[in-house]
């Protein structure tokens, strides 16, 4: 058995804090439906407030959230456009396509990020033989970009031509306090130039379930019947609320504990021979590791890390992707580190012999 468990796989491992479960055991209760549960909407007003939007809204997951934004902002047969690598786009189920029966238009950005230009140039002009399109989903940070930020002036820029074009902008902010934090900046310098935003508070911000859809009055008048028809109307999530409520206030700063555990992982890895490790520009909490170099497939690298209780996911064929977390301490990055020089010091002299 490993002398220890470093679990890299994702920050939707981390448990909920003692204050947390504190917290969820008093938590004052009522029929959210009826709209009267104190601790949902003491959460909904603690959202809005700090993302600057008129409203929040509480739904079960980052999932149902996108959904609800893209069913809220669109009609059937329009097109919204995404990154390429989005989350959106490729890891929830196709729900833009097979719930909301909208056409898909992916960017190919850079670390995740596209230019004003190419969104420019992607916008279909008016015109009947065209799908038409309508909206334009930008992920921060980009989870399958290695984490990487965007930051409110590229928001900005490319928000503009959104409106210009009548298009409107929903951000996928899974981890918009990450973002928030690596550029030491609060979340409405993102949000005043969008329309919409969903962020989870089940990822880095340890919450147990939950994230939260915010935005203006109208939008959300449209999001609640959205979260409805996909079943997310909820009853006395106040139990669940009350840890997301401990999430905004005391789990936002200490992401930054899991940045520079993020930096130091990449940094020593990439050192080593045959792994190069990647972040963003503007790194978080991700980290991208390749084996390839040491003539390893991504599952390779798996097994052997697992026998070292280092845990973390593929992306095929070579490389797999670390997530720092409140559970992965400094020193777990230590272990991790020396465990892995060990196994490649090792492989590398099996292979020379
Ligand atoms: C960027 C991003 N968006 C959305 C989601 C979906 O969140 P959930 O798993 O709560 O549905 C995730 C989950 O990993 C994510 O990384």
């Amino acid at each position: 058995m490993p002398e220890r468990v470093v679990d890299l796989r994702s920050d939707t491992v981390t448990l909920p804090t003692e204050e947390m479960r504190g917290a969820m055991s008093r938590a004052e209760l009522g029929d959210d439906v009826y709209g009267e549960d104190p601790t949902v909407k003491r959460l909904e007003e603690l959202a809005a407030e700090k993302t600057g939007m008129d409203r929040a809204l509480f739904v079960p997951s980052g999932t149902m959230g996108n959904t609800a934004a893209l069913l809220a902002h669109t009609r059937p047969g329009d097109e919204v456009i995404f990154e390429e690598l989005a989350h959106l786009y490729n890891w929830e189920a196709g729900t833009y396509a097979n719930i909301c029966g909208l056409a898909a238009r992916p960017i190919l950005g850079e670390f995740g990020i596209f230019t004003a230009e190419q969104l420019e140039e992607a916008i279909r002009p008016d015109n009947v033989h065209f799908t038409r399109p309508t909206l334009v989903c930008l992920e921060n940070t980009h989870n399958n970009a290695a984490g990487s930020v965007w930051t409110p002036g590229e928001f900005e820029a490319v928000s503009s031509v959104a409106r210009q074009h009548g298009l409107k902008v929903h951000v996928d902010g899974a981890r918009i306090f990450n973002a928030a934090v690596a550029l030491g900046v609060e979340v409405t310098e993102f949000t005043r130039h969008v329309d919409s935003l969903m962020f989870c508070v089940s990822k880095g911000l340890s919450a147990p379930v939950g994230s939260l859809l915010c935005g203006d009055s109208a939008f959300m008048e449209e999001a609640y019947r959205a979260r409805k028809r996909l079943g997310g109307a909820m009853r006395q999530a106040g139990i669940i609320a009350a840890a997301a409520v401990v999430s905004l206030e005391k789990m936002v700063d200490r992401l930054a504990e899991d940045h520079d555990n993020a930096r130091r992982l990449c940094t020593e890895l990439s050192a080593m021979e045959g792994i190069s490790a990647t972040q963003a520009p503007r790194p978080t909490n991700i980290v991208m590791v390749d084996v390839g170099g040491l003539g390893w497939t991504s599952a390779e690298l798996i097994d052997r890390w697992k026998k070292l209780g280092i845990l973390c996911n593929p992306r095929p064929p070579t490389r797999v992707r670390l997530v720092t977390n409140r559970h992965v301490s400094a020193d777990d990055v230590t272990y991790a580190l020396d465990a892995t020089r060990q196994m490649t010091r090792a492989e590398t002299v099996s292979t020379a012999a």
